[in-house]
């Protein structure tokens, strides 16, 4: 068996930069037509012309996760022209935070409307779409600050965690329709949400510490997770969150190993 998606229809949020754009890239070289929806119409609009330009089947939408009547107009005309979704990555997300006595309701809010009730509404808007044909894949975006989280993380990693709980429940709804329902969790990737490869370099060395396998993530690393949970290698799989994270903290002090290896021969890390 391959991982077969040919011919499948993709809708994933947040598409416009970063793991959102990497997850359509690869999934419409898998052969899927992908919707690419973004609250920023010039940001989604050059990122399906630059997949459509490598010859990618990609249909741009401006749509903002939080607002549900654009949700439903764009579900609608996804279904409607490619006759139903089989694929829902909720990847748009935000992350913004503080510590607690200092942060701001405001911000407390973006992280709930926009990882949260983002993830609720799209699912919302699609489940009924996939029910219909007994069977699809819903995979969301949680984070491994919903396993571990970082100081000043309280709103993001509060969020995440909503995400997690909420993709085991729809997963148990939606289990008799066959469709899955799955989340994974992310490490440290450098993209435009966290700069965390023009940090200063000790800040950079103590943060690569924290990781088994010691270098920052891909984005296509979690691309391509979410090729096999959309594939029929992953039909047994639902409920649950798959750390893609490098092994962040696998061990309590993952650099020992490091040392270890230096020490028995390895080249420098
Ligand atoms: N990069 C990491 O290391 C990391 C780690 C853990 C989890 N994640 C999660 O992965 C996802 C993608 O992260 P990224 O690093 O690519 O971030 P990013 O900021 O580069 O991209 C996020 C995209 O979501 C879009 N977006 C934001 N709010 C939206 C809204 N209301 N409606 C529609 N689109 C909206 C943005 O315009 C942007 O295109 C997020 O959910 C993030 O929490 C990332």
């Amino acid at each position: 068996m391959l991982i077969d998606l040919n011919g499948k229809t993709a809708v994933v949020t947040g598409a416009g930069r970063g793991i959102g754009k990497e997850i359509a890239r690869t999934l419409a070289r898998e052969g899927v037509i992908v919707a690419m929806l973004d609250n920023h119409s010039s940001l989604v609009q050059e990122a399906a012309g630059e997949l459509t330009g490598e010859g990618l089947q990609a249909l741009p939408y401006e749509c903002d996760v939080r607002d549900f009547v654009r949700i439903e107009e764009v579900v609608a005309d996804v279904a409607l022209k490619q006759g139903g979704i089989d694929i829902l990555v909720n990847n748009a997300g935000v992350a913004g935070g503080g510590p607690v006595e200092t942060l701001k309701e405001d911000m407390w809010d973006l992280n709930m409307d926009v990882n949260v009730k983002g993830t609720f509404l799209m699912c919302k808007a699609v489940a009924p779409i996939m029910k219909r044909r007994r069977s699809g894949r819903i995979i969301n975006a949680a984070s491994f600050a919903a396993i571990v989280p970082s100081y000043g993380s309280a709103a993001y990693a509060a969020s995440k965690s909503a995400v997690h709980q909420f993709t085991r429940v729809l997963a148990g709804e939606l289990g008799p329709w066959n469709i899955t329902v799955n989340c994974y969790a992310p490490g440290m990737i450098p993209t435009d949400m966290n700069h965390f490869a023009e940090q200063p370099p000790e800040r950079q060395e103590r943060l690569l510490d924290t990781l088994t396998l010691r270098h920052w993530g891909e984005k296509d690393d979690v691309a391509h997770l979410i090729c096999f949970l959309a594939s029929d290698f992953a039909g047994y799989i639902t409920g649950t969150m798959i750390d893609v994270s490098g092994g962040k903290l696998a061990t309590q002090i993952p650099r020992v190993a490091y040392e270890a290896a230096v020490k028995a021969g390895a080249h420098e890390f």
